[in-house]
């Protein structure tokens, strides 16, 4: 099976966003930091209220998936199709905007530690228009497998196979057939897996460092970065010497035109400027 190659590394950078929620974001930070289909990504990770107190009040999205994970804190999220949900340490959200959805995410927690990701995910044309759909999804509808050597792996989207034994997340059959899973290693620990051949994919390490790729011919990764991987049939990721955890993200490339303004995603100016209009008039969801 080839191996796939660390091939980009995307530097995360410090930004905010919301209204002023202080975050890390590593793809998404220009036109050219993506991976299709995904479009960004942030980490939010802070002991301080005052960096994500303010929360993400209401705003739009069209044409596009957002998906939140936890790691630390309590937020709490609604959308105007009266859809009301908390987001806890472990658990996600896979939010499908499709042609709208008005939708606020605020901190239930005024001290202590708030960390956890946002992921863009574009849709495919046919589908940017169809009905908003939001899943919350419980910390214990996530799959853990402990991993031979030590670590484990929690499944949000997709399958993995450990030891023989296909462990599937409760995200499945999305077009971009996404998968999302989180990895803890120990130190020096690894992590092998195959990812179906043809998927963009990438490697966020939210704690510290990464060697990825085949072994003689891998690359370092550090913590805060992005890592795109070339073209393979697997992935081969080891941690340094300290414990590790890295986000992997693979999905079907869409290779369709892609024009953004802000929270609308959309395959032509023309679809933009009616996202805009449409959000205007109260016609967006
Ligand atoms: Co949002």
């Amino acid at each position: 099976m080839t191996i796939r190659r660390l091939q980009q590394i995307i530097r995360s950078v410090a930004t905010s966003d919301g209204a002023g929620v202080s975050l890390r974001r590593s793809l998404g930070q220009s036109q050219a930091a993506r991976v299709d289909p995904f479009l960004m990504l942030d980490e939010f990770s802070s002991d301080d209220p005052d960096d994500y107190i303010a929360g993400f009040p209401p705003h739009p999205h069209r044409g596009f998936e957002t998906v939140t994970y936890m790691l630390d804190g309590h937020m709490l999220h609604e959308d105007h199709l009266g859809n009301r949900g908390d987001l806890l340490p472990g658990g996600a959200q896979w939010m499908t905007a499709g042609r709208g959805i008005i939708h606020s995410e605020m901190p239930q927690q005024e001290s202590g530690r708030m960390r956890g990701f946002q992921l863009w995910i574009n849709l495919p044309a046919a589908e940017k228009m169809k009905p908003a759909h939001y899943r919350d999804i419980r910390p214990d509808e996530i799959p853990q497998a402990v991993l031979p050597g030590g670590g484990e792996a929690r499944v949000i989207a997709g399958r993995i196979v450990v030891e023989g034994r296909e462990v599937a997340g409760p995200v499945q059959g999305l077009a971009t057939e996404a998968v999302y899973i989180d990895v803890r290693l120990p130190a020096d620990g690894s992590f092998s897996q195959p990812l179906p051949e043809g998927h963009s994919a990438f490697v966020y390490a939210y704690e510290g460092n990464l060697d990825i790729g085949p072994g003689d011919d891998s690359r370092r990764l550090a913590a805060q970065d992005a890592g795109v991987l070339a073209a393979g049939e697997s992935v081969q990721i080891r941690a340094g010497d300290g414990p590790a955890g890295f986000l992997l993200l693979a999905a079907r490339p869409l290779r369709e035109p892609m024009v953004q303004y802000g929270p609308f995603v959309m395959n032509s100016r023309e679809e933009i400027e009616q996202a805009i209009a449409d959000y205007r008039e109260n016609r967006l969801v």
